[in-house]
């Protein structure tokens, strides 16, 4: 497995596979890998000839007051990682590389970055979009695997490669989770054994929400009221949102039927983590 620091670097790299036919399979992550990042790397593998892992804690995403000098890193670990998962590039840019003096140029995917997480963080997907339409631009792929942990990120993503005529296949994987069901995050790190056992309140709520539609209860407002009980019983936790959306759209839906996207973001203690789980109930037959 190849480092890669400069941009230059990875274009001519990507340039040289395209120039013999290969296919480029990118996983972009901020690193502190975990399973979920490393299934994403295995899909990558499945159905790419080559697999870019980025490593890269992106200073555009954070808003002032968030966790980017803190944010967990270690490189050395995540490279030995991607060696034992047959990575061939593992491109770690400096953020000078990324967004050197003058830089001036953002994307944004109007709406849909507001909604959800982006109501309490508003400048996190302009960031978000801005780093992967770079790292689109510099490793080229064909495809680009992201996870449904971060449902939002997914559908905006796409949108944003739809609109803007990228070439990319985007693949979305589900949620890995410990064995407890705690989604699996980089920032899972911040906790303390007692905030750990806490964070399970994502999970639960998540699980009583998607039973209880499973159930027959269709009104979101219902299903909402439930989780929000559910996370003001747990004393370490704050609630930030809850949601019922469309999953293409992250239109808010009123009443379940056919496919809905539950969910959540919760403060454990400091620490923002966030779930989602997807349901799919029968559609109503019109009479
Ligand atoms: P990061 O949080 O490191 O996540 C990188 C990728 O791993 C994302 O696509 C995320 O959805 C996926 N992922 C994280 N936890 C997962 C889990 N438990 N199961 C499955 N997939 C999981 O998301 C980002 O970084 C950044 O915003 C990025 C897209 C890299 C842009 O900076």
């Amino acid at each position: 497995m190849r480092i890669v620091t400069s941009v230059r670097a990875m274009k001519s790299a990507a340039a040289r596979f395209k120039a013999a036919g290969r296919t480029i399979g990118l996983v972009p992550t901020m690193g502190s890998l975990h399973e979920g990042h490393l299934s994403l790397v295995r899909a990558s593998k499945k159905a790419a000839d080559v697999t870019v892992v980025s490593v890269f804690v992106n200073p555009s995403q954070f808003g002032p007051g968030e966790d980017l000098k803190t944010y967990p890193r270690d490189l050395k670990r995540d490279a030995r990682l991607l060696r034992a998962e047959g990575a061939d590039i593992l491109f770690h840019p400096r953020p000078e590389e990324m967004y050197p003096r003058g830089y001036r140029t953002y994307v944004e995917v109007h709406d849909l970055q507001n909604r959800l997480c982006g109501a309490s963080r508003p400048t996190h997907f302009r960031g978000v979009c801005t780093v992967v339409l770079k790292l689109f631009h510099i490793v080229r792929p064909d495809r680009a695997f992201f996870g449904r942990k971060d449902a939002q990120q997914a559908v905006i993503i796409r949108r944003m490669a739809e609109d803007l005529d990228v070439d990319v296949r985007i693949e979305i994987r589900p949620i890995i989770r410990d064995s407890d069901g705690l989604a699996l995050s980089s920032r899972n790190a911040y906790l303390s054994a007692e905030e750990r056992r806490a964070a399970l309140v994502l999970t639960r709520s998540l699980k009583e929400a998607k039973m209880t539609i499973e159930r027959g209860e269709n009104r979101s407002a219902a299903v909402l009221a439930r989780i929000r009980r559910r996370v003001a019983a747990e004393p370490l936790a704050r609630l930030d949102y809850a949601a019922v959306v469309d999953p293409e759209d992250l239109e808010p839906l009123a009443v379940i039927q056919g496919r809905a996207l539950v969910a959540v973001a919760v403060f454990i203690g400091r620490t923002r983590l966030i779930d989602n789980v997807t349901v799919e109930t029968a559609k109503k037959k019109r009479r």
